[in-house]
């Protein structure tokens, strides 16, 4: 019984096997290292000049200029003053060679092909699974076996967006996975807060076109659809996360929002309270709150493409909220039933579909319908990258005028530049500025 169960784990591709157990190890195939990948005549091309794929892939990743570069650029940065400060107050010597750092800093397969170089950071392989082994997928790939077949032999299907996420998540929020995980200790030695949306970060980061030749191969999954997926698996990757996570004799501060404790105080009575009112979380005074910033741009993403699921959304919202000021039973009873909500929701948006009208309903619920929801700036962070990627969307698929959401550009940025300092965050300024962005989409309908 055990045996066959064994053999039946290893036919599941990679991809799939790696999202089923998100607690498993780092991926144990060997990781050949990107002189394996960067050849002159596979990816390594000086133009995007290749028949089926652009082959100057390399270049972009490795672009010093660019966002398409921060990857290449993620070892190497351990090295700067700030990251070796960080180092300092954690008494961690090295920590370009700590696993605490480098895990995410760089590609943290434990085995090793000759041309692997630690240097190269976050390589070709730690996004696209190791290519080695004798069953590993390189030399199919190089002789032209269809996607199909790569992903057989262990190539990361993360032209699917679940996978996808459960990628990019590892590093941009955290995994169960040997030293990945920057906690609150982490960030007050300096590390910079997480912040990270699937769809447009996809984009910033991106060496690929999906033109016709992309759709024949694989899946074109799509803004909205990557973007609703992303808020779901990011919430239910903080709560499953949450209850084996704990900071000496409190819970991991990470998982709850920053100015919920980071705020000013007096004494003096004529100062008034800082904490802010919010009808969707029901809070005594006092607690430190949880970061809701995906439930919120999920509960949107509900209301418009999961209308039956959303209400059910919304009550374990509020009930996991309610839980942190009773006890830690009831915040974990609470967090698994919101995790298992959201998985469903990931689910659920996997099979959906999004037109035009769709998408204009989630760019109403996340700039009107949620807007006085935001009451901290993480969240507020959220809704302006998902109207960005929404708006985007619209565009890609021809759904909208691209000058006319080229014209959005300065109330997008006007929102960005409101959520960007905490110290700074003004909830009325923030509401203006999404208002703003909330009338120009009104004329794009
Ligand atoms: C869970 C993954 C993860 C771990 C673990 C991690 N980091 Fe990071 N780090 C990131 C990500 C993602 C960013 C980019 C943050 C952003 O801008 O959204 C980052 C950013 C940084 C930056 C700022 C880089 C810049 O371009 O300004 C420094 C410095 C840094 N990390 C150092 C460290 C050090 C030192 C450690 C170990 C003590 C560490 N990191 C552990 C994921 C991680
Ligand atoms: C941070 C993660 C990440 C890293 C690092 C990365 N890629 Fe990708 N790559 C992606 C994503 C996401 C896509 C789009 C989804 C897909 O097609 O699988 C992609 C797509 C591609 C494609 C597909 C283009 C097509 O039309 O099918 C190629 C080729 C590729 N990457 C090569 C590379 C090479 C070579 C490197 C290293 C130099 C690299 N990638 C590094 C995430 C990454
Ligand atoms: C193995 C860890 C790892 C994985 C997997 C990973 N990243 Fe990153 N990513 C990082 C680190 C670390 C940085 C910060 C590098 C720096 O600032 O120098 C980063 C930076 C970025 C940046 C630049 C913006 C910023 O915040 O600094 C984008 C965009 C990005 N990643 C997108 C993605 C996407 C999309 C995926 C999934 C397809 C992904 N990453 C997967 C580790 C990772
Ligand atoms: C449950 C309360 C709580 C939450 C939530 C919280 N922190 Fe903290 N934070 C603290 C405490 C307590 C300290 C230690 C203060 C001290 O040393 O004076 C601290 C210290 C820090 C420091 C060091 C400040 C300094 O000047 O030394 C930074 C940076 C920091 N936190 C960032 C964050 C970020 C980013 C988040 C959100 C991801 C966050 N914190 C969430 C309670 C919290």
């Amino acid at each position: 019984m055990v045996a066959v169960f064994a053999s039946l784990v290893l036919a599941a591709p990679a991809g799939l096997r790696a999202a089923a157990t998100p607690a498993a190890q780092h991926d144990s195939v060997p990781h050949l290292g990107v002189a394996s990948c960067g050849g002159s005549t596979c990816h390594g091309r000086q133009e995007a000049t290749g028949p089926r794929v652009r082959q100057n892939e390399r270049l972009t990743w490795a672009d010093p200029a660019s966002l398409t570069g921060a990857h290449a650029r993620a070892w190497k940065i351990l090295g700067a003053p700030r990251a070796r400060a960080i180092g300092d107050r954690l008494g961690i010597a090295d920590v370009s060679a700590s696993r605490d750092c480098t895990a995410c800093h760089g590609d943290p397969a434990p085995n090793r092909g000759a041309q692997f170089q630690q240097s190269d950071g976050v390589g070709c392989e730690a996004c696209h699974g190791g290519a080695g082994g004798k069953a590993g997928w390189l030399a199919g790939h190089a002789a032209g076996a269809s996607h199909a077949d790569n992903v057989a032999n262990g190539l990361w299907a993360i032209d699917r967006p679940a996978l996808r996420a459960n990628l990019c998540l590892d590093c941009h929020f955290g995994s169960a996975k040997p030293g990945q995980f920057v906690t609150h200790r982490i960030m007050a030695a300096g590390h910079p807060r997480l912040s990270f949306e699937l769809d447009l970060f996809t984009s910033l980061q991106a060496h690929h076109d999906e033109d016709r030749d992309y759709a024949a191969r694989k899946r074109i999954a799509g803004g909205v659809q990557t973007w609703a997926i992303g808020q779901a698996l990011a919430v239910e990757r903080a709560l499953t996360l949450y209850p084996a996570r704990s900071a000496g004799a409190f819970p991991e501060f990470v998982f709850f929002d920053c100015r919920s404790c980071h705020r000013s105080f007096s004494d003096d009575p004529a100062v008034a309270l800082v904490a802010r009112r919010n009808a969707a979380r029901p809070m005594p005074p006092g607690q430190p709150l949880w970061n809701d910033e995906n439930m919120l741009l999920l509960a949107a993403a509900a209301s418009v493409a999961a209308p039956t699921l959303a209400p059910q959304l919304e009550r374990q919202s509020r009930a996991l909220h309610a839980s942190f000021g009773i006890g830690r039973t009831d915040a974990l009873a609470a967090g698994a039933a919101l995790s298992r909500t959201a998985a469903q929701l990931a689910a659920q948006f996997e099979r959906g579909r999004f037109g035009k009208a769709e998408t204009l309903a989630m760019l109403d619920a996340v700039l009107v319908r949620n807007a006085d929801r935001y009451t901290d700036y993480q969240g507020g962070t959220q809704a302006v990258m998902a109207a960005d990627t929404l708006l985007a969307a619209l565009v890609a698929a021809g759904q909208a005028d691209r000058a006319a959401v080229l014209a959005l550009r300065p109330d997008l940025d006007r929102a960005y530049a409101a959520a960007r300092d905490a110290n700074a965050w003004s909830p009325p300024a923030f509401r203006a500025a999404l208002a703003g962005i909330a009338a120009r989409v009104r004329q794009l309908a």
